[in-house]
């Protein structure tokens, strides 16, 4: 099965942010990772909006050549915005305003109704829905309740672990909710802090259908350029399956 990359670009915002200028221009960025091997560009529209715009979705939605994975949190907000955009996914994540990145995965369970709710809304406007969720199976299976037909794996304690052993046992809970998910029929997705060094264990799971990395690209952007950035990563995903 393939793999394939989305390139997360929201920290090309974060530094025209620093400065309020309009440079680095997004759809430049966006054109550089589609043109290196990124088969979309993902993006997170935070109600705090500390990097992505309003505008810039509305803008990288005409100008992308891939697809547009928006991740936002489940609000009346965010939905009015997603369903006028029509991006082709639609992550939702959870948010707190205060945290530097997402924490923690989406806890479907204790919100069933209202993800219901929101992933039929999606759906019905031609969006398809991906759930942020830890590698827990009580929360694939809330994901299936909610008709979600993707769901996106958080590897983010697994990037954060501070011993082997860690990092073996958070691999480990992926790995069996990756091929969980993939038995009970979903596209799995997986992402967050994912780098050069520890991607390749996950791009190796072969339910794994897409990665959404983004800061360590553009942080590895800043010695290679964007495009090496991208490519590399690119080339480690189809190394780790053997394309
Ligand atoms: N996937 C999701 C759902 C995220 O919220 C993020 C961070 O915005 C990423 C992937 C990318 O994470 P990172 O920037 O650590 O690669």
């Amino acid at each position: 099965m393939s793999i394939y990359l989305g390139v997360n670009i929201d920290h090309i915002a974060t530094l025209r942010q620093a400065r309020g200028t309009k440079y680095p221009s997004l759809i430049e960025a966006a054109r550089i990772c589609e043109n290196s091997g990124a088969d979309s560009i993902t993006l997170h529209l935070r109600e705090d909006r500390r990097h992505i715009q309003d505008h810039d979705v509305e803008e990288l939605k005409h100008s992308l050549i891939t697809k547009m994975n928006l991740e936002m949190a489940a609000t009346d907000e965010m939905l009015k915005i997603a369903t006028n955009i029509s991006p082709e996914d639609c992550c939702l994540v959870p948010e707190k305003r205060q945290e530097l990145t997402t924490e923690g995965g989406l806890d479907v369970v204790s919100q069933l109704h209202r993800m219901k709710e929101v992933c039929a809304e999606l759906s019905s406007n031609n969006i398809k829905t991906s759930l942020f969720i830890d590698a827990d199976k009580v929360q694939i299976d809330a994901a299936i309740e909610c008709g979600a037909p993707i769901i996106e794996i958080h590897t983010g304690h697994y990037a954060n672990a501070k011993s082997s052993e860690e990092l073996n046992s958070e691999l480990l809970k992926i790995v069996e909710a990756c091929e969980y998910a993939h038995s009970l029929g979903l596209q799995v997705n997986a992402g967050h802090g994912l780098t050069m060094h520890n991607t390749r264990a996950i791009a190796e799971i072969d339910s794994v259908v897409e990665l959404n990395i983004g800061h360590s690209i553009i942080a590895r952007s800043l010695f290679v350029g964007l495009a090496s950035a991208t490519s590399e990563m690119k080339q480690l995903l189809k190394e780790a399956r053997n394309q």
